[in-house]
């Protein structure tokens, strides 16, 4: 029976296709066993190597995945879905824009080598974390493992901003103690702009885990019963696709209209709850200004990261949007909760709105799958479906 080149591969590699420390990449000539004389030299690729040589290292760190994250309508459950959609409707799909990025797990499953990522987020610790994720400029692994390795070992006693304000509610206080020292650290680093990212990406998702949350920090829980000692993980940057991408920290209205793609993602907010607020410690020790912290919650003041999405404006700056969208194909994401949820849970734009936006611009589907939100605990909703408008533009901006 005739045997395909891809089975022989295959068989081959087996369990081969990372590389051991110490062990040589097969190349077709070693699959095919052809003679070495012939053999051009082998060149490896480093950021292979480096990454494995990472996995070996002496404390075995796991590597952190963009998905290590809890946020609020984050997509990732639902970016194989939005994936199919683009297989299916969109012929062409070599730039794709996510305008409202947030982790940027959607915009992330769609990067490749050759395929441009715009992505886009209001919140600067966002954009931080996109920028170490998606963005084109180089760095070196080996500083950023070094370094992370020293910032864990720092054992801090002395007070600081994040103690004073976030100690023993929202953090231990010996957690507190050590986000503050190693926040402070990160700024004194020599290191450019992509690996000051990483390492503030690093920490972020290190607070994220050892936060006494329930995901969010419009409060924190009354027991403070996460008490693991913080720990600081290497991100796991896939630099090799990044090549084409661009990051922005802008308002999506602005942005769209400096911008042209193929695709327009689009996952705005649904409700009144700003993502300010729910993320208010996240970005306030991200911009590390130290601003004054009120309340019990200890938010700072919060004016200029507030949404037009999450007030009565959003059908009309979704429409602005929409108008201004320099694109083959747009897709939007918002769910069925119009109605179902309490006040502050109800969607801000309604289906009509919606499509009535949308056909304006072109012909309009909307695909729909049953798909379980991040709730609080307070709301339990029935029957909640994700829902992606997509349009395929025939109208230009102008006409
Ligand atoms: C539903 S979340 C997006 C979640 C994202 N798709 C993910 O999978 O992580 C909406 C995001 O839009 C951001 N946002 C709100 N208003 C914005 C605006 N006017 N321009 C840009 N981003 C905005 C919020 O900070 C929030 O991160």
């Amino acid at each position: 029976m005739p045997v395909s080149v891809y089975q022989i591969i295959k068989e081959r590699l087996k369990n081969d296709c990372l590389l051991k420390e110490g062990q040589e990449q097969l190349t077709l000539f070693d699959i095919f066993n052809l003679p070495t004389l012939e053999r051009p030299p082998v060149i490896y690729p480093i950021t292979i190597l480096k990454r494995q040589s990472l996995r070996k290292a002496g404390d075995r760190q796991e590597l952190l995945q963009i998905q290590s994250r809890r946020y609020m309508g984050n997509k990732f459950k639902l970016s194989s879905f939005i994936r199919e959609i683009i297989d299916r409707e969109c012929e062409e799909s070599s730039s794709i824009c996510d305008i409202f990025a947030g982790t940027g797990v959607v915009g992330n499953g769609f990067n490749k080598n050759g395929r441009k990522i715009i992505s886009n987020e209001l919140l600067y610790s966002n954009y931080v974390s996109l920028y170490a994720w998606l963005s084109p400029e180089q760095f070196d692994m080996g500083k950023i493992a070094d370094y992370i390795r020293m910032l864990n070992e720092i054992n801090s006693v002395k007070e600081n901003y994040v103690s004073q304000n976030f100690g023993g509610t929202y953090f231990t206080i010996e957690n507190a103690k050590k986000i503050g020292a190693i926040r402070e650290k990160i700024e004194e680093l020599e290191v450019n702009f992509k690996e000051k990212c990483i390492l503030l990406t690093s920490l972020l998702y290190a607070m994220d885990k050892v936060a006494n949350t329930c995901g969010h920090y419009d409060a924190f829980r009354r027991t403070l019963d996460t008490v693991t000692p913080i720990k600081l993980l290497i991100p796991d940057v896939q630099q090799d696709k990044n090549s084409q991408n661009e990051i922005y920290n802008e308002d999506a209205n602005q942005l769209v209209r400096k911008i042209k793609m193929d695709v327009l993602y689009i996952d705005p907010p649904y409700n009144s709850r700003h993502y300010c607020d729910s993320y208010h410690l996240l970005e306030n020790i991200i911009t590390w200004k130290k601003p004054e912290a009120f309340g019990v919650a200890k938010k700072m003041v919060r004016s200029d990261l507030k949404s037009q999405y999450c007030l009565k404006t959003a059908p009309r700056v979704f429409d602005d949007l929409i108008r201004n969208a320099n694109c083959r194909y747009i897709l939007v994401s918002y769910n069925n909760m119009a109605g179902k949820g309490n006040n502050r849970s109800n969607a801000r734009i309604k289906d009509e709105a919606m499509i009535s936006s949308l056909s304006k611009r072109g012909r309009v589907k909307i695909f729909e799958t049953g798909f379980k939100s991040f709730t609080t605990g307070k709301s339990k909703i029935e029957n909640h479906t994700e829902r992606i408008f997509f349009c395929e533009v025939l109208r230009s901006i102008k006409g």
